[in-house]
This record gives C-alpha cells, structure tokens and sequence, in this order.
C-alpha cells in the first residue's frame, strides 16, 4: 500500500492509530527530505492533542533510531576490562547543569559516560550550549574521535551528528511549533538518542512540576514509565528518579553562568539541591552499571572530579582555566520589602533567561553564551528590604525590559517559610 503524508497527518488528527509502516514511512521520509517541514509540523502537533499508544511510541523510537548510526563501544577495554558505559538524561528543566558535575563524578568513580547531549529546547536549556560557553569546547565529535576519547579519558559529551538524524530535525522542528511538551515525542526523543549512543545502562532524570515540560506528577511518572520500559526492550538496563523543578535547580540559570557554579560544585561547594542531586543521579548511574567502592561524594571534596572535568573539558579543546563570558549588559532586582523569599517560579526565571538571549526563537539562532540570571536569595532566605534578589546578564540590552516583565510575578516575598518539597520524589525501576 503506498503512503502519504497527508493521509498520516488525518490518520492522527482524527485520533487514529498509526500503523508501524506509516511511522516508518514517515520518518524515513522526513530524515531524507520527502516529507516537508510543513507537514511534519502537522503531524507533530496532530500528536502533541491526540498522544500515541505505547505500540506507536515504541514505533517512532526503533524508526528514529534506525535513522542513522547505533555506536557500540563495548569492545573497549580500561585496564583489560569492558567500560561500564553509563549515561544520564535529563526531560529538561531550569538551571539544570548537573551533567556538568556528573560526568566527571561517575568518571572519578570509575564508570566510563558516552553522552549524546542536546541543545536548548522550548525553555530549558541544552547541556551543549552551557558547555560551548568555554572557550574552545567543541561537541561536534566523529566516531573515532568519542571511541579515542572514552578509551583514553572515558568520557565524551557530543552532539548527536549521525546519532537518530531523525530526532535532530523533528527535535529543531517541536522547539519552533509549540509541541515540546508531549509526553511520546519527549520520550521517543530522549530514548532515540540514548539507545543509539552506545551506553550499556541508563539513568532518566525526570522533572516534575512548573519548570518541566509535563507538569503534573502523574505525567512524569507516565513518562518515567514509558522510558524505563522503552530502556529495557532493547536491552538497556534503565532507571528514572522524578525530581522537582518547581523551582530553579541551584542560583544561576543561562550558560556560562551554569558551568562557573558547576565549578563551584566540583570545587567542593555549591549550592545544595545541585550538589545532592548531582550525588543522586551517580549513584544510580553506578549502581545501574555494577560499580562500587568510590563514594561519589568523595569525589567532589578531593578533587579528584575536577581533575576529570579538566580533562575532559581540554580533550574536546576547552580551556577549563580561560575566564567564562558573562553578559556585559545587567540589570538587578531589589527586595521592596523585608520577610523572608516565597516561591520563586522556575517557569518565570527560565523564560527571563530565554529573552535574555540564552535560547533560540529559530532553528540554528546562535545563542549568547553570558546571558543569565543569578537568584541571589532562594525560597526560604531571609530578606532585606533594598537587597538585590535577582541580577540578570545579557550582551543585547534591549532585551532587559522583556526579561525583567518575565520575572514579574514571578517569586514572592513572605512572612514565613514557603513549604520545602523534596528534591528526589520517586525512584522508578
Ligand atoms: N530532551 C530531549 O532530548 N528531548 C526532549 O524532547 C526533551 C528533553
């Protein structure tokens, strides 16, 4: 039977079930340019109202991946034994640069990490658009050069390149029309990637609340779900913690902002939700991988962490000592009053960053590696009246006003503590 797009597009807007030759047709055809942008946009948003069975997500991940190259590493050999190749992936969230920290951990700790990373999407930002604030850093990796780099140093963040093509363009494509927040294109998104990097086990971040893409609890653990089981089809061991993104992850949120306090954690220090989580998500990954016997947490007070992010950060031509850029442009926001933080609402910070400049409004825009806000008093510190409670950074001070109107509304000032949630929810295995 020959397909057409339109026909697949009606398929779905009238909450049918696609059928595995029209998923496979689909993004074959869109990998390869005989589906257009116009109708793949179509069919994104078709499936962002009517959602996907688990067959048809399961579907659209193995055609995603058999859109480009699947790595296998395990021939690999440290000290004559197989690398316990171990990764993590986050659904996305605001001020969330804990693969920054988290490599290096999981390497000090023995594990070995081929991470194909992403790039901002909707309002969170992307782990490669932090890193690429370091001078020099590149993640436009070859093959040969992430094999050479987990054999010698373990370790290599990428971007995908030949890794689920199909995810690259679709992924460009939600970022523009509004269809970022569906739980099978998140899921098929992530898995399709993860799947074909080369990882022999896989840790789920999985966001919950206003600064996630889905919001609600029962969501996420939906989504943890459908990628754990997704992981495990294939072969790959997968677990997922659920954790809050109520509220920004740490106090700085942009991209090199993100990378100097994910300094701060591999130096010891830090705020204490990144330095928990960071500790979290390793020993999963290491559980996950059959390691043990370093204690992550070890790792970040004896430098033994930042000796691995300084490696890997040098082999993939960052200077990890050269000053990181920040905007040149600032603009402050001061307490009214004394009493002590309120909420503080990640969605409001995240969207203050993005008009800032630190994301994209199109596909392939270039992002402003200085652009950021610093939350210098979180939920629960006490206010002084007059004090600074945010400073924002841009290169492009026209952007300050929308940023500034973004924040309005945005965080509070009480009389008593806001109530704490904990950061780590749910364990999903
Ligand atoms: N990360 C991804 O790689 N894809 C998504 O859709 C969301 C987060």
């Amino acid at each position: 039977m020959s397909l057409d797009a339109p026909t697949v597009i009606r398929t779905k807007r009238d909450g049918g079930v696609l059928s595995d030759a029209a998923i496979d047709w689909v993004i074959d055809g869109y990998t390869h340019g005989r589906v257009a942008d116009a109708q793949m946009s179509a069919l994104l948003m078709a499936i962002f109202l009517r959602g996907m069975t688990p067959a048809e997500i399961a579907r659209w991940t193995a055609a995603m991946v058999s859109s480009g190259e699947r790595f296998d590493f395990t021939d690999l050999r440290r000290d004559g034994r197989p690398l316990a190749l171990v990764d993590k992936h986050s659904t996305g969230g605001v001020g969330d640069k804990i693969t920054i920290p988290l490599v290096p951990v999981v390497l000090a700790c023995g594990g070995a990490v081929p991470q194909a990373a992403g790039r901002g999407l909707g309002h969170t930002g992307g782990t490669l658009d932090k890193l690429e604030a370091i001078p020099g850093f590149t993640a436009e990796l070859s093959k040969d050069r992430i094999r050479q780099q987990l054999s010698g140093i373990g370790a290599a963040v990428f971007a995908a390149g030949d890794l689920a093509p199909a995810d690259r363009k679709i992924y460009a494509l939600r970022d523009v029309t509004g269809t970022t927040e569906s739980l099978p294109l998140i899921a098929s998104s992530i898995m399709s990637k993860k799947l074909a990097e080369g990882a022999r086990s896989l840790v789920l971040d999985v966001k919950v609340g206003r600064g996630a893409f889905l919001k609600t609890e029962a969501e996420s653990r939906e989504l943890a779900r459908t990628m754990v089981d997704l992981g495990t089809a294939y072969g790959v061991p997968t677990r997922a913690l659920l954790t809050d993104m109520d509220r920004p992850l740490g106090r700085a949120v942009g991209n090199a902002i993100e990378v100097a306090e994910s300094l701060e954690v591999l130096a010891g220090g830090g705020p204490d939700d990144v330095v928990e989580l960071t500790i979290a998500l390793a020993r999963e990954m290491l559980d996950v991988a059959g390691l043990d016997g370093v204690d992550p947490a070890q790792t970040l007070t004896d430098g033994t962490a930042m000796d691995c992010f300084r490696q890997l950060i040098a082999a993939q031509g960052g200077d990890p000592e050269a000053p990181l850029p920040m905007g040149t442009h600032t603009e402050t926001v001061v307490a009214s009053r004394s009493g002590v933080m309120g909420d503080v609402d990640a969605m409001a910070v995240a969207m203050a960053v993005w008009r800032l400049g630190a994301g994209r409004a199109q596909p392939g825009d270039p992002v402003q590696a200085g652009a950021g806000l610093y939350v210098h008093r979180r939920s629960g510190e006490p206010v002084t009246a007059g004090e600074t409670l945010f400073t924002l950074y841009t290169e492009t001070p026209e952007r300050l006003p929308s940023a500034l109107a973004e924040l309005d509304g945005g965080w509070t000032i009480s009389d008593g503590r806001p109530p704490s949630r904990p950061l780590v929810i749910d364990r999903i295995s």
